[in-house]
């Protein structure tokens, strides 16, 4: 497939971080005013600007009110990007159930570092508010609402996740969303839609560890698709496989990638979506960590792009509000009806009451608000945690930068072994996601995933102090 052109915007971008990455221009430098570029380039004012937000929105540019566009200081720090994946191109079958079974044992233990598991932590919730509304709901209509609730979902909820995809640019309605058990009964319900035993579905490299877990559960293969770690999938990548290969559907988490927390350009994106269309191979999205942004906007999610017309679109409010309500949702277009066959196969509905205690919550306007808190605090958690690597991690780590979510990606030096890093970090009370869980080949095995969703304090800094004390010693044995 021909690379689409870069957009003026993008070749601006890319001239910029180039200068970055050579050093001409160092971290807390002022860019010239958009005027001044636009004019050296040649370029429209608005087009300038476009660079400077997207830049701005990949954390690699701070724009400071009044003054003008900074690089920023805090998140280009010493450390390189990790590499970009390039994974064989042959499906795998998956074996990971036992390895996710026991990451999750420890990464639930309390009494652990809790750098383990992607979640945040319910003292920076609303933890108190949607207690009093779950308690409101039952006081009110307890009696009602024990009962099955209609499979679709509370309809209260569902107006309100209908009400929010209209903000980022998606007309949907109520009657399109399927309230699910979080995102992955959602993601359950599509792959399984899609897809039947023996099929290959193209993942990123490196994933979620939990879609690989589901991909195993039912039956199905893995292709592994070259990613960036800034940039996500590579689409010309998928176009070779899809030319070679049969793919039952794709499956990405675009905004923003668990571990490495990057997003798809929209260009990207919409290539993509082209080249499915075009070999009718349906997108499966999970925009679970799309609301956990740290740019300007929220990155707009391929449903918004499609309208829908080939994508199965999955989330829930377990990164950002309530991963013990259990509620998530899925939209699926053209497969609305098989999925709610299984939905009504798997589990017939949901619990009712935490659904209207969201409904509840959101129609209160308070969601808004609280990300924005979130999102602050989450960033600067990461900053902070990419801080303490940089002076105590071995010499030669790479460190992900991410646009989203509240977890960072390292990569070690090849000889580096996380496995035996993580042994020893359980005896020392610290618990982190070691690298080959992200991959269905089991590649990564130099690289670990840690998660900054709790409150910074000196037991988590001492505890990835500590990891990276550990990996300087046994890089030294
Ligand atoms: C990308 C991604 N999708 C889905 C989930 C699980 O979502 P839920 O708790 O809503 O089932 C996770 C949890 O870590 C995740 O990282």
């Amino acid at each position: 497939m021909d690379t689409p052109t870069p957009y003026r915007y993008e070749q601006l971008a890319e001239l910029i971080v180039g200068m970055i990455d050579n050093g001409a221009l160092a971290p807390g430098v002022r860019l010239p005013s958009v005027r001044t570029v636009s004019e050296q380039h040649r370029i429209s004012i608005s087009t300038a600007l476009q660079a400077y937000r997207l830049l701005e929105d990949r954390g690699i540019l701070v724009a400071r009110p009044q003054s003008g566009f900074y690089v920023a200081a805090a998140r280009r720090g010493a450390l390189a990007l990790p590499s970009a994946s390039r994974p064989r191109a042959k499906a795998s079958t998956v074996s990971i159930s036992g390895a996710v079974a026991a990451l999750l044992e420890h990464a639930s233990n309390a009494g652990l570092v809790p750098l383990g598991c992607a979640v945040p932590d319910a003292e920076l919730l609303q933890s108190k508010r949607l207690d009093m509304a779950l308690a409101r709901a039952a006081r009110q209509h307890g009696t009602r609402y024990n009962i099955y609730c209609a499979p679709q979902g509370e309809p209260r909820l569902r107006r309100e996740i209908a009400r929010r995809a209209m903000g980022i640019g998606h007309a949907l309605s109520p009657d399109d969303v399927l309230v699910t058990s979080g995102c992955t009964e959602a993601l359950t319900l599509a792959l399984s839609a899609v897809a039947k035993r023996g099929d290959a579905i193209a993942i990123e490299s490196p994933t979620y560890f939990g879609f690989l877990h589901t991909i195993e559960m039912l039956g199905l293969k893995a292709f592994e698709l070259p990613t960036d770690p800034t940039r996500g999938v590579d689409v010309d990548a998928l176009a070779r496989l899809l030319d070679m290969e049969p793919v039952a559907a794709c499956l990405l988490s675009s905004n923003f990638n668990n571990p490495l927390g990057c997003a798809m350009a929209e260009t990207d994106k919409r290539s993509l979506l082209a080249l499915l269309a075009r070999h009718d191979v349906p997108l499966i999205e999970d925009d679970v960590y799309g609301d956990v942004y740290f740019g300007r906007e929220r990155p707009k999610p391929f449903i918004a792009l499609d309208g829908g017309a080939n994508t199965i679109y999955c989330s829930s409010f377990s990164k950002s509000l309530a991963p013990g309500y259990r509620v998530g949702w899925i939209v699926a277009g053209a497969y609305a009806q098989r999925v709610m066959e299984r939905k009504l196969a798997f589990s017939l509905c949901g619990a009712v009451l935490p659904q209207v205690a969201l409904a509840a919550f959101l129609e209160s306007g308070a969601y808004d608000t609280h990300l924005r808190t979130i999102r602050r605090l989450f960033e600067e958690n990461l900053a902070r945690m990419t801080r303490t690597i940089e002076t105590s991690f071995p010499a030669g780590t790479k460190v992900s930068r991410p646009a989203g979510g509240f977890a960072l990606w390292l990569e070690l030096p090849r000889r580096f072994d996380s496995r035996m890093l993580f042994d020893e970090a359980l005896e020392h009370g610290i618990c982190f996601a070691p690298g080959d869980v992200f991959s269905a080949s089991r590649r990564f095995r130099n690289c670990l995933r840690l998660s900054a969703g709790h409150a910074w304090n000196d037991r988590i800094d001492d505890g990835v102090r500590r990891l990276g004390q550990l990996a300087q010693i046994q890089l030294g044995r």
